[in-house]
């Protein structure tokens, strides 16, 4: 037990931690390029804000939280997902007193006790975004346009966005009652799941992946059937932007998402090529009661969240992935300790002209160490033994060419200052 980490957690070591990065990298860039500003939220929050916003009757809150009391017998939970967090943060730091929209975006660990798979894990990481403030239509096409471009940029190609609206306060109810009328009709065909959402949650009943439950959900009554007016235009309009710019959609008029709070737009994006992991990596919606649900001011609100570690191993599986380990620029190759000193300060030196340096630690041999700046891929080993220093200068082994010249140590780190220059700029050329 010491030395394994609990079901459904990844450790993230060096080799891997690169793509992390380039992809943080990637996803903060096209953020600022929208305007994008970022927030950071909490890792828990009070059990309560996820009961009120992701909804009592949803999976996540019924199965799948984190939740504890901490010893000041507070009720705790590990945030699930991320748009609660930013609501509550919306609402708590007066964030509505700003200019409107406020588009806010947050990269970070999030909680569910799922049932580990490839893709699907129980400390696992997303970026969203969410925009609070506006209930124009081009702003749902601008988190979808967002999606789809992030991925697109990363080279992938399958990507299918599935599109439905799920209707408002007014007409919603309309809906359910002619959803669970259908249902009804229907009920020993459902699974017993299904059975008791019937009049708890009917929605979810067309979210289920059961084969009966499916077929039924095929052929049920639908959100655009029963939307208003308003609903109706917020949606063709959406999908005006969405045309405008070419970003292809699919209406799924099931796609009802897990979390309770959504209103008009719901989206997803799947990649329509299996990939081993788990094909949805993004989803997203409007939410207008959400902030008003949560003790704040009526206001709307649109957002996203996609999976980092599913969209990690998709890009892995179509040889898209990123991120580069990187390696030192200058080797320190000292063959006694006297010699270690000197490398020591000289490392000192090198890094404070922003050079990349790595130095023996380990008192290996000569061929070890030669091994060693190899595997490492550097630029230039630098040799200090004992007649380099007692005659003042070390060997500098140009490691593309095999070449050595021996430099006076006062004049070293200019030496590799300007060798190096030379590298890079060969390389970008
Ligand atoms: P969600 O659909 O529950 O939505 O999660 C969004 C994405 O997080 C999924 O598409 C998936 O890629 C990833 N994900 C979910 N669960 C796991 C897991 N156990 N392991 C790995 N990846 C997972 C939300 O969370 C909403 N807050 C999205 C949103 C933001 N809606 C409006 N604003």
């Amino acid at each position: 037990m010491l030395t394994t980490r609990p079901r459904g957690i990844n450790d993230i070591l060096p080799g891997d931690v690169e793509g992390w990065q380039a992809l943080e990298a990637h996803i903060r860039h096209l953020f600022s390029l929208y305007h994008y500003e970022e927030i950071r939220t909490p890792i828990f929050e009070h059990t309560e804000l996820f009961l009120r916003s992701v909804g009592e009757t949803s999976d996540i809150v019924e199965k799948e939280m984190y939740s504890f009391e901490d010893k000041g017998l507070r009720h705790i939970t590990l945030r699930p997902e991320g748009t609660a967090g930013v609501v509550r943060a919306y609402i708590e730091n007066k964030l509505f007193a700003g200019p409107a929209p406020q588009k806010l975006y947050y990269i970070g660990p999030m909680f569910r006790y799922d049932q580990p798979q490839a893709g699907r894990y129980r400390q696992f990481h997303q970026f969203g975004c969410e925009v609070l403030g506006s209930d124009a239509p081009v702003v749902d096409a601008e988190v979808i346009t967002f999606a789809v471009d992030l991925f697109s940029r990363l080279g992938l190609q399958d990507l299918k966005v599935s599109l439905n609206t799920v209707g408002c306060p007014d007409c919603r109810p309309a809906y359910e009652k002619a959803l669970v009328d259908y249902f009804a009709g229907h009920e020993e065909d459902l699974c017993d799941t299904c059975k008791d959402r019937l009049h708890r949650n009917p929605l979810r009943i067309l979210d289920c992946k059961e084969e009966g439950c499916k077929a039924l959900a095929a052929q049920a009554p639908t959100t655009l059937d029963y939307a208003c007016d308003h609903c109706k235009d917020h949606f063709a309009a959406v999908r005006g932007y969405l045309d405008e710019v070419g970003i292809a959609y699919e209406l799924d008029s099931t796609l009802v998402r897990g979390l309770d709070y959504y209103t008009q737009t719901a989206f997803e994006v799947i990649m329509t090529q299996k990939s081993g992991a788990q094909n949805a990596i993004c989803g997203g919606g409007r939410y207008n009661k959400l902030v008003y649900n949560c003790g704040g001011q009526d206001t709307p609100g649109v957002g996203f969240a996609a999976g980092m570690e599913r969209l990690l191993l998709i890009l892995e599986s179509q040889g898209l992935a990123i991120g580069q380990r990187r390696t030192p620029a200058v080797y320190l190759a000292p063959m006694d300790a006297e010699a270690s000193k000197m490398a020591f300060a000289l490392a000192k030196a090198l890094r404070a002209k922003d050079i990349a340096v790595e130095m023996d630690s380990m008192g290996k041999s000569l061929k070890a160490q030669m091994k060693n700046a190899d595997r490492l891929q550097v630029a230039y080993t630098v040799l200090i033994g004992e007649n380099e220093r007692l005659g003042g200068f070390a060997t500098v082994r140009q490691m593309a060419t095999g070449e050595q010249t021996e430099i006076d140590l006062d004049k070293l780190v200019t030496y590799l200052e300007k060798g190096i220059k030379h590298v890079a700029t060969k390389k970008n050329t």
